[in-house]
């Protein structure tokens, strides 16, 4: 076992004097370690789901805690998301993070927020806890880039962004920075302001690319050779029929594409199948009614990514991905800054006794 992280760790609690510290990480530590661009979370998210096919891992289901039983909207929920990460440099930990779907309408505030704690996998001390939003948002852009690699029609110009909170400008974000064959984006939210609003972002930071609003759902899924879906939808409302050939879906918000889509699509993708066929997602509905199963399921994305099972073979396929979200995403990107953070004498140490 490569253990480089302890090893810093140790060499800066010997520094200190202080065996028993852990490692706070604001989101401004994290920015200052460069936490904002999506280069570095590509490469982990692309290694850790590399360990996910060879199955280096351990991931129990996450637990969705929700204080309103019945008639709750869906985005509301705190998630404990544990994970121990193998390979060479061994990590543990969980994400904590909660969302609360009337966040940015209600307090200005982003919808989700928390924490990640990191574990030391010999003693299991936690040596670290560190800001999860910047983490989760730029994690789950990394999983659209890392698939589009292997899943969309190479040289694709035309992105479609349904819903355009803080998850859409992530992934446009991470896409724009990895495929300069982007030409336009087609934004649809509900609310025109937030389209205006990234619309305004896009223009601001990546001013090459050509930015359109459409204010009919089906225009922009069917303009889109690659479709995100990124709303707070509880009800799914994109059938097959408005998928364009060759269209590649990365199913962000999970509960936007209608079940016809799950069947017809040339190829459907996972994360994860045990993480994905739950919580009664449009999935794990479908496997309920008999009319879906494992057998049906062209293969997780991580054996795609370690060259197990075959990425996109043609141009005309139709290929969704419906990515629930895994921990060992969020704690393999971590333990990255983490390490940083060690190197290079970044964030506060705090006591964990004294
Ligand atoms: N799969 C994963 O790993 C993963 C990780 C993080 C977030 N997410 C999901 O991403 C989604 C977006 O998160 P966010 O933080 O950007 O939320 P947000 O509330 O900031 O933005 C959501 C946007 O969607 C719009 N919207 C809602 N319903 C819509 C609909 N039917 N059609 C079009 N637009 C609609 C809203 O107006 C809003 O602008 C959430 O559902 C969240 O659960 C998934």
């Amino acid at each position: 076992m490569n253990n480089s992280i302890l090893s810093v760790q140790s060499q800066s609690a010997e520094e200190s004097s202080q065996a028993d510290t852990l490692l706070y990480l604001s989101r401004t530590h994290l920015e200052e370690l460069g936490g904002g661009h999506s280069a570095m979370y590509v490469k982990a998210l692309e290694e850790v789901l590399v360990l996910h096919a060879r199955q280096q891992f351990v991931q129990p289901l996450k637990p969705y805690l929700r204080m309103q039983e019945e008639g709750g909207h869906i985005a509301d929920r705190i998630i404990a998301m544990p994970a121990y990460v193998g390979g060479d440099s061994p990590i543990a930990g969980i994400k904590w993070i909660g969302s609360k779907h009337d966040n940015p309408s209600r307090r200005g505030k982003e919808r989700a927020s928390g924490v990640i704690v990191l574990n030391d996998p010999d003693s299991h001390y936690p040596v670290a806890v560190i800001e999860a939003g910047l983490i989760s948002s730029m994690r789950t852009a990394a999983v659209t880039v890392a698939a589009a690699k292997v899943l969309a029609k190479p040289g694709f110009a035309r992105v479609t962004s349904i819903g355009c909170g803080l998850i859409a400008e992530r992934q446009l974000q991470a896409m724009l920075e990895h495929f300069p064959c982007m030409e336009e984006i087609v934004l649809y939210d509900v609310r025109q302001e937030a389209a205006e609003r990234l619309q305004e972002w896009l223009h601001s930071n990546f001013s090459h690319v050509q930015v359109s609003i459409v204010r009919d759902v089906e225009e922009a899924v069917r303009r889109g050779e690659v479709v995100i879906t990124c709303t707070v939808a509880d009800k799914p409302y994109i059938p097959y029929a408005w998928l364009s050939k060759g269209a590649f879906v990365s199913n962000i918000s999970i509960m936007d594409l209608e079940k016809d889509v799950f069947l017809l699509a040339d190829k459907v993708v996972v994360d994860d199948w045990d993480q994905a066929n739950r919580e009664k997602k449009v999935l794990h509905q479908l496997v309920q009614e008999g009319r879906f199963s494992k057998e049906q399921l062209h293969a997780e994305l991580g054996a795609i990514i370690a060259g197990q099972k075959e990425g996109r073979t043609s141009e005309d396929e139709i290929i969704v991905l419906n990515p629930m979200g895994m921990a060992i995403e969020d704690i393999a990107c971590a333990r990255e800054l983490f390490q940083q953070a060690l190197e290079q004498g970044v964030g506060t140490r705090l006591p964990l006794y004294g």
